[in-house]
């Protein structure tokens, strides 16, 4: 019998999501980097935290956040009184990309083509997980969920209602707040972040 056009199908599941994605080929970044980096947490969490695209430690372990970005991420989630185990954590761009000096992978910022070529993942997650709160890790996930107009240091720390019934919080990169080297304005900066994320309790 022919399949009924009346039910939409189910979106699909994050695991056949990320096995689709391994072999993803839509822009350039898939052949220097490693592998895919896709997001990774529950599939009915009611947290999304958006980050902009894995770096080193990330492309060899072949898991989002879990290099220096991420112990300053956990710990910040921990003080916010948030469990990351129940927070489905991805990026806008799921290649490393990078540029070589001597041997060392330097991080580069992936380009508007590279992160429209990433956007049906971020879209195919974000309509299986349907989170109610979605957290942007620095402006480029921030421009990628509330468009290119966003201006994180202006908009920063508020909730912004999205189409579906979402939403959505911008806050610092964790690792912004890691280049910044004075003591004192680092810690000002964390307690900011802190403070955004805190925002998720209620
Ligand atoms: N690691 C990630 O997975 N994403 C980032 O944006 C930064 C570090």
């Amino acid at each position: 019998p022919r399949a009924s056009a009346k039910a939409a199908p189910a979106p699909p599941s994050i695991a056949r999501l990320r096995a689709a994605a391994r072999t993803c080929k839509a822009c350039p970044l898939w052949q220097p980097a490693t592998q895919t980096v896709f997001g990774e947490g529950p599939e009915n969490a009611r947290i999304m935290l958006i980050g902009e695209s894995p770096g080193n430690q990330e492309d060899l372990a072949g898991h989002p956040f879990v290099g220096p970005a991420s112990e300053l991420l956990d710990r910040a989630l921990a003080e916010a009184g948030v469990d990351r185990a129940q927070v489905y954590v991805t990026n806008v761009v799921k290649h490393f990309k990078y540029q070589l000096r001597g041997k060392r992978r330097l991080h580069a910022r992936a380009n508007a083509a590279e992160q429209a070529a990433c956007r049906f993942w971020l879209d195919a997650e974000l309509l299986r997980v349907q989170p109610a709160r979605i957290v942007c890790l620095g402006a480029m996930a921030a421009q990628a969920i509330f468009g290119r107009s966003f201006r994180l240091l202006k908009q920063r720390g508020t909730w912004r209602d999205l189409p579906g019934g979402a939403r959505g919080l911008a806050t610092v990169h964790p690792s912004y707040l890691l280049r910044l080297r004075d003591a004192a304005e680092r810690a000002e900066a964390y307690a900011a972040f802190v403070r955004d994320l805190r925002q998720l309790q209620e």
